[in-house]
Formats: structure tokens, sequence, C-alpha cells
């Protein structure tokens, strides 16, 4: 069975499809089979990543290292409407199609509720949540006094989340290693950066997550997009050197794989 990886946090713009995608390339870089679900069926980032990086790939002399699509089918080709039971059955068939042989399936959802994700995350053996460094995005996660910024409880994507964790205790699972990673760190505002990590550090003993270190607000980890490149590929993409800032944001992405202490993984790019 392979290790399953979910992206998740019920809101957009966190972070989950660029981290998503440097995760996969980097365990493809390094000679593991991974294979990819995006279950974001509109956005579609990090299939839309992967279907830039076939093309830029075929175009080249040297293949690239490579993650396995696995599409979803539209619900016309179940003859069904839209909802739930189309969404399931397409889900259902592309789990089935996949590539048993991969040791990853990383799996990028939607930032809002939907059933699948809600599924996906019952099935995550590693699930991640990057967050922006601010509060509106840790209200998802629980409620702050206002007054003494203390976690007052968990709120709606924690307890998808613990619900999630409940159904796997349930079926004998083991446990979801739920991550937290903090998105787009800026070198400015360290009240605010100072107050959110101390919020999380405390909330992390309290619902079970790990924190671990995340990415700074970088153009490397966003502008190679549309060739379906990461910062690890600039050899291919014909960079001679790498700048200060690239080789800041390597070791980030070192960090962060190390961190994730994935099975058979030991990081060497
Ligand atoms: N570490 C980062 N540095 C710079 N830009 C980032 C970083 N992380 C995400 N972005 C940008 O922020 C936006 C939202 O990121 P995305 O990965 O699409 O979030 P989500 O999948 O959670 O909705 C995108 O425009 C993306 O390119
Ligand atoms: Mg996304």
């Amino acid at each position: 069975m392979a290790h399953i990886l979910v992206f998740g946090n019920e809101k957009g713009g966190t972070g989950k499809s660029t981290t998503a995608m440097h995760v996969t390339t980097a365990l493809a870089r390094m000679g593991h089979s991974v294979a990819v679900m995006d279950l974001d069926l509109r956005q579609r980032s990090l299939g839309r990543y992967l279907e830039n990086r076939y093309a830029f790939s075929a175009k080249s002399e040297t293949p690239l290292p490579m993650a396995t699509y696995v599409p979803l089918n539209p619900p016309e080709y179940y003859g069904l409407p839209e909802g739930n039971d189309a969404a399931l059955r397409a889900f259902q068939d592309a789990l089935v199609s996949f590539d048993s042989q991969a040791e990853f399936l990383v799996v990028d959802c939607p930032g809002a509720h939907t059933y699948l994700s809600e599924m996906a995350h019952a099935m995550a053996d590693t699930l991640i949540t990057p967050m922006n460094d601010s509060f509106v995005d840790f209200d998802l996660l629980a409620r702050i006094n206002p007054d003494t910024d203390a976690v007052i409880g968990p709120s709606i994507y924690s307890e998808m989340v613990w619900g999630a964790r409940k159904a796997r205790a349930e079926s004998g699972s083991k446990p979801i290693d739920w991550i937290v990673t903090r998105n787009r760190i800026g070198a400015q505002n360290m009240v605010n950066k100072r107050k959110v990590g101390s919020a999380l550090n405390d909330l992390s003993r309290r619902i079970g997550f790990r924190l671990i270190p995340g990415f700074s607000d970088r153009v490397i980890f966003r502008e190679l997009f549309t060739q379906g490149l990461t910062l690890l590929d600039l050899k291919d993409a014909g960079a001679q050197k790498l700048n200060i800032s690239n080789i800041a944001a390597r070791q980030e992405l070192r960090d962060l794989v190390a961190a994730l202490k994935l099975p058979n993984v030991s990081v060497n790019f």
C-alpha cells in the first residue's frame, strides 16, 4: 500500500498546492514513485502543474523525474449529475486505477469542505496543513480569546480532522500524523509572527499536531509553475547558477521534507 499524503485546510490560498508540488517533485527527484490526485476539481493547480511538467519534459532532451497524475473522471462519464455520487465514483475509480506500486500517493484538497476532501482526510497517513501567518488562517484551527490570545478550543477544520482520526481509530488503521506548516513566512511583522507562533505551539499540544518549519515568501516558489518546474529543476530550466534566495529555498524544502519523516525517505537533494 502506498503511503498517503494529504494536503488539506478548509481555506484557499494557504499553500496546499504549492507545498504539494514541491514535496511531489522532491520525492520524484529522489527516485521515489509518486502518484498524484487533485481533489480541487475546478482549480486543479497540482494537476495543471503536472500537465505543464509533462509538456516541458516532452520537449526537453532529458526527461524530468515525474509523478503519475491520476485524473478523476467528470460526472458525465458516469451518466450522473454533479454531486457526491459522481464524486465518490470518480474517487473510487481513481483509487483502484492508480499504480498500486507507487510508494506515495499525494492528494491535494480544495480550500473548502467537500465530501471527497473529508474522505481523503480519513485515508491520510500524513496530513499536511499549510497556513499563512495570520489569525484569519488560525481561526480555521481554533478559537482564540481576543484579550489574552489564549486558545479557547478547536474550530471547524480541526473538528473535521478529529472526526477523520476517530474514523481511523475505529477501523483499526494507524493514526494520522498531522503536520501544520507555516507558509509564506515574511521577514517583517515580527509581533504578529511571534503571536501566531506561540498560539500554534499551544494548540499543537492541545489537539495533537506537529508544527514544522515551512517556506518563506519567495518568488521561486511560484514562478516556474507554467513550465511545471520547481527550484529543484532549475538546471533543466537553463539556470547556470542558483542565487542566494534559491539556495535558501532549497534548504527550506529539504528541512520540510526531512521533518515529514516519511517512510524510507532520506533527504538527498
Ligand atoms: N512560499 C511561497 N512563496 C511565494 N508565493 C507563494 C508561496 N506559497 C504559495 N504562494 C502563492 O500563494 C498563492 C496561493 O498558494 P496555493 O498553493 O495555490 O494555495 P492553496 O492551494 O492552499 O489554495 C499562489 O499564488 C501561490 O503561487
Ligand atoms: Mg490549491
